[in-house]
């Protein structure tokens, strides 16, 4: 096996407790690899006023593979005023450096994996005809744009003159025309082709490669015609050479309500940067929540494996830790996937999955508590056992 050089930004909160997990049981599977640490996040917002400094991108521009635990964001003038002193008035402007990452390696696709465990206590039940309860296996992948639609940020409230002309020139803008500037605001929800494109292709491939039998479009082209209509075009064009993968398309709001319905029936799904968003977190609502939700932002060049959380600061000094490890190890089983070691990541994923089904080694989340220093008296596993304990099913 060859050795590998792996970028980890821990970042915030328990992005620092998460990672070295992570890493463990990268380490105890016999993955052979460096690490380089890479800063990022709120300590470096304070004292750089960048929380994405350039040494980071440097790095990960040369090694091209990243783990990244979380950040913490925290709205513009609470930023600003937690900026160095010697920093302040000096038109720095706070950014959320894992949007900045995405959009700086051009990371369009973020797959979001949602498959229940067997004998995880969250997973989704719903009654049943006869009054009593069914578990749907829920095996949903969410492709998710990450970079354009209504996250790119092209946004005004009081657009400038010229932004207006442009406006003003569609027929349907007449509903706002008498609206004084100031009370106008309008973000824009662009789609190019070319992003359409790749992420229904690499979606379709996936398909392919896991042995789903569907891809669903989510989005709602009856109404958002122009944007959500572009992606559906390249659907059809791209499911043309996939006939052996049925092509769905269902509207994102009636998607939420087959979600509980239905979830066993969905395989790969792919949807524009908000509604991708939205689907991929009710999905992984179904199977466990955020202490099971793995993802990854894919680039052309560079893939950064993430796990949805954020940086759960409430969290963050509990002496022992407590949450949840296993969306960060199974972000770091997507990394393997990535660069061909489906072995190792399976291996993994199994570990995980028995120790799940075991049920005895349960962080609070699992065991349905509300968090604090008191889970572990209540029986509740910490952080490092349930870590501790998917590297002893590593030989299983
Ligand atoms: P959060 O995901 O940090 O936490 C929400 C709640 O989910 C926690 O209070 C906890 O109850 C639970 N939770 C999260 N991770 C868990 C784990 N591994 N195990 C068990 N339970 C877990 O979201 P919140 O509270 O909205 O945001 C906190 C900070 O994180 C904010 O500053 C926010 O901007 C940032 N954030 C960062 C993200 C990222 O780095 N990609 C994503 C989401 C939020
Ligand atoms: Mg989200």
């Amino acid at each position: 096996m060859s050795s590998r050089t792996i970028i980890t930004m821990p970042g915030d909160g328990i992005g620092q407790i998460v990672l070295p997990e992570a890493i463990r049981v990268l380490d105890a599977a016999g993955f052979e690899a460096e690490y380089l640490h890479a800063d990022i996040g709120w300590e470096f917002w304070c004292t750089e006023g960048n929380a994405l400094p350039d040494r980071t991108i440097d790095l990960l521009a040369e090694h091209r593979v990243g783990l990244f635990g979380a950040i913490t964001s925290k709205p513009k003038n609470e930023a600003t005023a937690e900026l160095d002193p010697s920093l302040q008035d000096k038109g720095y402007v706070y950014y959320s450096p894992i949007v900045g990452l995405r959009q700086r390696f051009d990371l369009d696709i973020s797959i979001r994996p949602c498959r229940s465990f067997t004998g995880n206590p969250l997973n989704f039940i719903r009654q049943s005809v006869d009054g009593g309860f069914e578990e749907p296996e829920v095996d949903v992948v969410v492709f998710r744009q990450n970079t354009e639609g209504l996250y790119a940020g092209v946004e005004w409230t009081d657009p400038p003159a010229n932004v207006m002309d442009a406006l003003r020139s569609h027929p349907k803008f007449a509903a706002f025309a008498d609206v004084p500037g100031p009370d106008l605001a309008v973000s824009t929800r662009i789609f190019s082709r070319a992003a359409c494109r790749r992420i229904m292709e690499e979606a379709f491939l996936y398909a392919e490669k896991h042995g789903y039998r569907s891809v669903t479009v989510c989005e709602k082209p009856n109404v958002i015609r122009e944007t959500s209509g572009m992606l559906e075009h390249e659907a059809r064009e791209v499911a043309a050479n996939h006939p052996d993968i049925a092509l769905w398309s269902t509207n994102i709001d009636a998607q939420t309500m087959w979600l509980t319905k239905n979830p066993e029936n969905y395989g790969v799904i792919v949807a524009g940067n908000m509604f991708g968003d939205i689907i991929s977190d009710a999905f992984a609502g179904l199977v466990g929540g955020l202490g099971f939700a793995a993802s990854s932002n894919i680039g052309k060049d560079v893939a950064v494996f993430e796990p949805t959380h954020g940086s759960a600061p409430k969290y963050f000094e509990l002496d022992p830790p407590i949450v949840n490890p296993v969306a960060m190890i199974l972000s770091a089983t997507m990394m393997l996937d990535h660069i061909g070691e489906n072995g190792l990541a399976e291996t993994i994923r199994k570990a995980v999955s028995s120790v799940v089904v075991d049920g005895d080694v349960r962080t609070y989340d699992m065991s349905k508590l509300s968090g604090g220093q008191g889970v572990v008296d209540q029986g509740a596993a910490p952080t490092t056992v349930l870590t501790d304990a998917i590297i002893a099913a590593l030989d299983r």
